[in-house]
C-alpha cells in the first residue's frame, strides 16, 4: 500500500480482534432507523468527500457511482447534481423514502425481478436508483458495472465475518477505471464493539491489495462528542483510494 500514514491514527490489529465476532443483525439496523438512533447520518457533504472528489472522477463525467449501505447519505444527491448516475443499496426503506422527502426528491417504486422481496425506488429524472435489500442480493448481473464508489459507514458497518464477501462484492462491480473511496475509522476497539467497525490497514490491504492498488490518501482526526460518549479517546477517519490493477 503506497502512503501508509501513521499519525493520527494508531495502527493495532490484536485491538481489531476484539470486535471479529460481533455480529449486527438487520432487525437491529431497522431498528436503529425505527428509533432516529442514527448519528452515524451526516447534515454536510463529507469534506473527504469533496476534497477528493477528483481522484473518484478522473476527469471523467456521466458515471455510474455506487453508494453501498447509502443509508440517506446526502452525497447521492451531491453526486446526482453534477450530472452522474447514483446507485445505492440499503436495507431500510423508511431510510431511502426519507431520502426522496428530504431532496425533495419525487420517486418511482419498481419490483426487481432478480431478487424476490426487493425494491427499487428511482427518483424521477431516473439518475438516482436506490434498491432496498440487502447488498448481499446485488450482483452485476443486476447493476452492471461501475465507475466510481463511494464507501463511507459501508465497510466499516459490515460485520467483520462478512467483510470479505462484501469486499469481494465490490470488487466484482468495479470497471477497469473504476475508483473506489473508502473511509475507514481508527479507535481503540477494547472500549467500543462498534459499529462503525475499526478495519485496519493490514486489512484493507488483505481484503483489496492482490487485485487493486490502494492509496492511503489522509488519516484526520474526527473525535466528536458522541465519540468520547463510547469512552474512547481517539477516532480517526482514514480514506483509501482502490483502483484496479
Ligand atoms: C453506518 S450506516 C451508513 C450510511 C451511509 N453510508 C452514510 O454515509 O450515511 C450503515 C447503513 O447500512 C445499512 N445496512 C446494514 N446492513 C446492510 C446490508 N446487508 N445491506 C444493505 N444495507 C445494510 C443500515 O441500515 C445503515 O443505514
Amino acid at each position: 500500500m503506497e502512503n501508509s500514514l501513521n499519525s493520527p491514527g494508531r495502527e493495532d490489529d490484536g485491538n481489531a480482534k476484539t470486535q471479529k465476532d460481533r455480529q449486527v443483525t438487520e432487525e437491529e439496523w431497522l431498528q436503529k432507523w425505527q428509533t432516529n438512533n442514527i448519528g452515524f447520518h451526516n447534515e454536510e457533504i463529507h469534506p473527504l468527500l469533496r476534497k477528493y472528489l477528483d481522484m473518484l472522477l478522473n476527469g471523467r463525467s456521466g458515471l455510474k457511482i455506487f453508494v453501498p449501505l447509502c443509508g440517506k447519505a446526502i452525497e447521492m444527491k451531491w453526486l446526482a447534481d453534477m450530472g452522474h448516475h447514483v446507485l445505492g443499496v440499503e436495507i431500510s426503506e423508511s431510510a431511502l423514502k426519507d431520502f426522496f422527502a428530504e431532496q425533495n426528491l419525487s420517486f418511482t417504486e419498481e419490483t426487481v425481478p432478480e431478487i424476490p422481496g426487493a425494491k427499487l425506488f428511482k427518483s424521477l429524472s431516473g439518475n438516482i436508483s436506490l434498491y432496498c435489500c440487502s447488498i448481499f442480493d446485488l450482483t452485476s448481473t443486476v447493476i452492471g458495472k461501475c465507475n466510481g464508489i463511494w464507501d463511507r459507514g459501508s465497510l466499516v458497518a459490515v460485520n467483520p465475518c462478512d467483510r470479505e464477501r462484501y469486499a469481494n462484492l465490490l470488487l466484482s462491480l468495479m470497471d477497469r477505471k473504476c475508483c473506489c473511496l473508502l473511509v475507514t475509522c481508527s479507535y481503540d476497539a477494547s472500549k467500543h464493539k462498534g459499529p462503525p467497525f475499526y478495519v485496519p490497514d493490514s486489512e484493507v490491504n488483505s481484503l483489496f491489495g492482490k487485485c487493486c492498488d490502494i492509496k492511503c490518501l489522509e488519516k484526520k482526526d474526527g473525535l466528536l462528542e458522541r465519540h468520547k460518549k463510547w469512552g474512547i479517546d481517539y477516532f480517526c477517519e482514514i480514506i483509501y483510494a482502490i483502483v484496479l490493477k
